[in-house]
This record gives C-alpha cells, structure tokens and sequence, in this order.
C-alpha cells in the first residue's frame, strides 16, 4: 500500500492524495505533499477553502453525504485519501478501504472509532486498558442525572459526536444536570442524545503528544517515532497558544509515550503491516507523574501548529512522509510557541495591518490562512516563534498574534493606524469544522460581540505556566537524535509500548 516510486503530478505516473477537509491543517499537508511532487485534490464544504487554494484540484461538496464522497473518489481515484475533520461520512469511507479504491489515513476504523467518543472510549480503556478519567454513557436526562451522581461532582458533560467544546459543560453539582443535558443536545453534531459522563480531571497541565507510525528505513516496518511534548492553553474547548516542549518528569513522560505508542498502534486496519501510518495527537492530561488518555485526532493537531518553528519537520511534513512511506525524523529545533489570530470581524474578505510589525522579530514566523469569511472568534492564522526558552517563545508567539490587526474589507487604508501595538487576544475560537458547521447551519453559535478596535495597547495576557511541583527537564529537553522506540530506545516504565513492526 505504499508507494514504491513517485510519479509526476498531472500526469499518469502521479501519486495522488485527497483530502476531505481543507483548512489550515490541510493546507500545511497539501503543501508538504506537492513538494515531493503529489498531485493533491482538496475537498471542503465551501469554496475558496484554505487548502483549495494550493492544492492542484479543488472540490465542493457535503462530506456528510456518503453519495458524494464516493463520486469524488471515483472521479480523482486517489491512491490515498487523508481526512482532515471528523464529520465525514465514515461508512463511505469503510467501504473504499474495503474495496482496495484507496488507502485511507491512518485507517478507516480508526477515522470513525475517533469521531464518536464511546467507541474511541471505550477502545481506549476497555481493549487497551489505558488509564482515563472515570466515565458512563447516557442516553437521557435521567440516564444522564444517575450517571453524574455516580461519577461524581464536578464531572464534564459531552455529545459524544461532537468537537471542538460544542455542547460542553462542566457540572459543579446536582443544578448544574438539566442545562448540561440541554447544552449537550443542542451541541451535538449529530442528535443521538447520548453523551459521555467524565469524572473532572484536576490536571497540573495537558499536552498533545505528537506520535508518528512510519516506516522505519533500517527494517522495511512500522515503527513508532514521537515529538517532544506540546503544552497548551484551551478556552471554550479551542486552543489559544501551545508551546513545545512542555517540560514532564521522566515519570509522566515515560506513561506518556507509553498510552501515545498504544493508542496509535491500535489505529491500524490490521489489513496491511503497514497500515496505520501518519502523524496522532494523543491528548493526555498530567497530574503529578499521573498520565490520563482524553482522546486522539488520527492527523495533525492544531496545537501542533507550533512545530511549523520547533522541529525540523513540522507535524505536517511528518504526516506527508508518513503517508507516501518515508523515513521521518522528530528532532527539535528548540523551544518555540504559537499564538493564533482571530477574525474579530463578521466579514468577507478582510485584511490584515501589522503584518511587518510582527515579523519586525526575526524569531517570529506567520501563517494567515486566507480564508474566505471570517468571524470574530474565526482561527484567521497563527503567530509561531522560537526562542532560548518556552517562555520568551510564547511571549514572542503572543505578541506577534497581537499585533496582526484584522481590518473590515472596506476599512479605508488610508486612515490606517501607523504605529501598531499589539491587541488583545480574544478568548477561544471555533475551529475549522465548527466554521463550516456554523455557515451551514447559518446560526450564531458560538460568536461573540465584536470588540472595539483600540489604539492603546493593554498588557498582553499571560497566559499561567501550568502549576505543579518544580519539573525536571525530561529526555526531550536534550537534543539528540531520534529514532524509533526499540530494544535500543528508550523503555517507558509502564506496561510495554507495542514494539516496530507490530501494525
Ligand atoms: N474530564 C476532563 N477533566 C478536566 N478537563 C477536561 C476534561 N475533559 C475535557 N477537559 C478540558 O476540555 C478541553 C476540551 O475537551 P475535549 O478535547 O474532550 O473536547 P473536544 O470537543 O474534543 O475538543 P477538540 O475537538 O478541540 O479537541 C480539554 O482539552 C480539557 O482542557
Ligand atoms: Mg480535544
């Protein structure tokens, strides 16, 4: 299932990739992938998306409707399609992996264990034995009312299909179960009225462990290849900035690896040794040296879009080679942070000042995205930066993110500010998916007033290190080279990680 050789784009020899889902993480995959020379076809909802823009072939359609997922697979015939968001229709998906049409990353299984959070649970904890927080499922009020009071207050209340916090709450006590079931049901993607009940995990801090399955050049196999640990700051269910490495005792990180190597493994088909290839973000929540499993996106994390200036390869260019079979390498290039710029504007078409302010600091780097529409907590880009620690990198990222400033399209130029200072960076954003949601839909979930524009610059928000007790640097922290986990590895003390080649 992996390519031997790669052709030309546009021609009869191409490799070719399509992908269901075309934002910011798609368009960073498209591009990691035409510089090798694939011919991409990006799919979304709506026009104009992101990854529509520099992919060779663009199209719109309803990725929920299975009719119109299998038509564009028999039209571009992709040798590999890599589905970006989770509400897609799965079952399609099953049955062009079944039917040998094309390969699908990391594997259709796991595509729809991860979009429901029963079934990803449930594998988890149930199959792998992973250590989770303390859940039931529920199917009604009721169900839902005697399942918190045995979790146990606070507990968190979510649709099981769902993401990016919609329909989320946290319940402080017995008052709090009629608005969740409410906020659940109105949130979910789909309305099947069930919804997980998780005990509340009081975290020191959460990460996103970036893990690779690609294959190893030395054995010809599967290995498992991971980056140093990302921290991250959520507001409303969406990331704001993520930093990398987040610092770990040698205990929680060794756990760490240990439930990322397992989850990752089990997102094969088990239909080839090699199925199961790409780049997972494995989230886990860190008390003390107590890891806990929360879920896994199985492609690139959107707070991984720090490693755009922390790696030598970002999660991106990872995802691309392990997709076509290629040897990946994780190594760091240093701390660094990203901060992501919002929309702040109902608008089409909007601009952006500050642009050469923020890149004024060499250590700065920025993506805008160029999407069509944007909405006041619209994901617009992202500020990165890297410096000699975390915290100058996240200073740096979250300043250069301030001082991009979002301008109406009919903004008159003219009167443009001269002197930039950096803005506020408003709370939370609905991610990609929750955008398209929304626009289809055509309601006003999650917006927010739109702030005033302001000239004076109030002081950055610091964001707070994650508390706990005084860390010590684990092995990521030491450059090194990297490779995949085997007898020479490193050993987690936990229970085993699966060993290369088991996939
Ligand atoms: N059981 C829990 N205990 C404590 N905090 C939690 C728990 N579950 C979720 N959270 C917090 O809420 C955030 C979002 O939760 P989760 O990742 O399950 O939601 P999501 O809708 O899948 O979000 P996304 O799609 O952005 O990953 C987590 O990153 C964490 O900060
Ligand atoms: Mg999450």
């Amino acid at each position: 299932m992996v390519a031997e050789v790669i052709g030309t784009p546009l021609s009869p020899t191409a490799v070719k990739v399509l992908l269901l889902g075309s934002g910011e993480l798609g368009k960073e995959v498209t591009i990691a992938l035409q510089r090798f020379g694939v011919e991409v076809i990006a799919v979304d909802r709506y026009a104009d998306a992101p990854a529509h823009q520099v992919a060779h072939h663009a199209e719109v359609i309803d990725m929920t409707d299975p009719a119109q997922v299998r038509s564009v697979i028999d039209k571009h015939r992709p040798d590999y399609v890599l589905p970006e968001i989770e509400a897609i229709a799965t079952d399609t998906l099953e049955t062009v992996e079944a039917e040998g049409v094309a390969e699908v990353i990391p594997s259709a299984k796991a595509v729809s264990a991860t979009l429901d959070r029963e079934r990803i649970r449930r594998l988890a904890d149930e199959e792998l034995g992973l250590p989770t927080s303390p859940y039931l499922f529920a199917g009604s009020l009721e169900e839902m009312r005697a399942a918190a009071g045995s979790i146990g207050f606070p507990c968190v209340v979510k649709p099981v299909m769902s993401s990016s916090g919609k329909g989320q709450s946290v319940l402080k006590g017995p008052g709090d179960v009629d608005a969740a079931w409410e906020a659940a049901r109105t949130g979910a993607r789909v309305s099947n009225d069930r919804v997980i009940v998780e005990g509340f995990v009081e975290f020191d801090y959460e990460i996103t462990l970036l893990t690779v399955r690609a294959i190893d050049p030395a054995t010809g196999r599967l290995a498992t290849y991971f980056c140093d640990p990302i921290g991250h700051r959520q507001v409303d269910g969406d990331y704001v900035e993520s930093w990398q490495p987040q610092p770990m005792s040698q205990a929680a990180y060794d756990v760490a690896r240990s439930i990322a190597a397992r989850i990752a493994t089990a997102m094969g088909s088990g239909r080839s040794e090699v199925s199961g290839r790409g780049v997972f973000g494995v989230e886990l929540f860190v008390k003390g040296d107590e890891v806990y499993f929360s879920e896994v996106s199985p492609r690139p994390h959107d707070t991984g879009l720090v490693t755009m200036a922390s790696q030598r390869l970002s999660e991106f260019e990872l995802h691309a080679r392990a997709v076509l079979g290629l040897p990946v390498n994780t190594a760091s290039r240093g701390p660094g942070a990203s901060a992501v710029v919002y929309g702040r504007h109902e608008d089409t078409g909007i601009k952006f000042a500050g642009v050469a302010e923020a890149l004024a600091d060499p250590d700065v780097d920025l993506r805008l995205f160029g999407k069509p529409e944007s909405f006041a907590r619209r994901r617009m880009g992202v500020a990165v930066a890297t410096a000699p620690t975390v915290e100058a990198a996240r200073e740096k990222a979250g300043r250069a993110a301030g001082l991009v400033t979002p301008l109406r399209a009919d903004h008159d130029d003219s009167a443009a500010p001269t002197e930039i200072k950096p803005m506020p960076q408003s709370a939370g954003s609905p991610a990609d998916e929750a955008d398209t949601e929304m626009m289809e839909a055509g309601t006003q979930a999650i917006r927010v007033p739109e702030q005033p524009m302001r000239r004076e610059a109030p002081p950055m928000p610091r964001p707070p290190m994650p508390p706990g007790p005084p860390q010590r640097p684990g092995p990521m922290m030491q450059p090194g080279p990297r490779g995949p986990v085997g007898p020479s590895g490193p050993r987690p003390s936990g229970p085993p990680p699966p060993r290369p080649g088991q996939g």
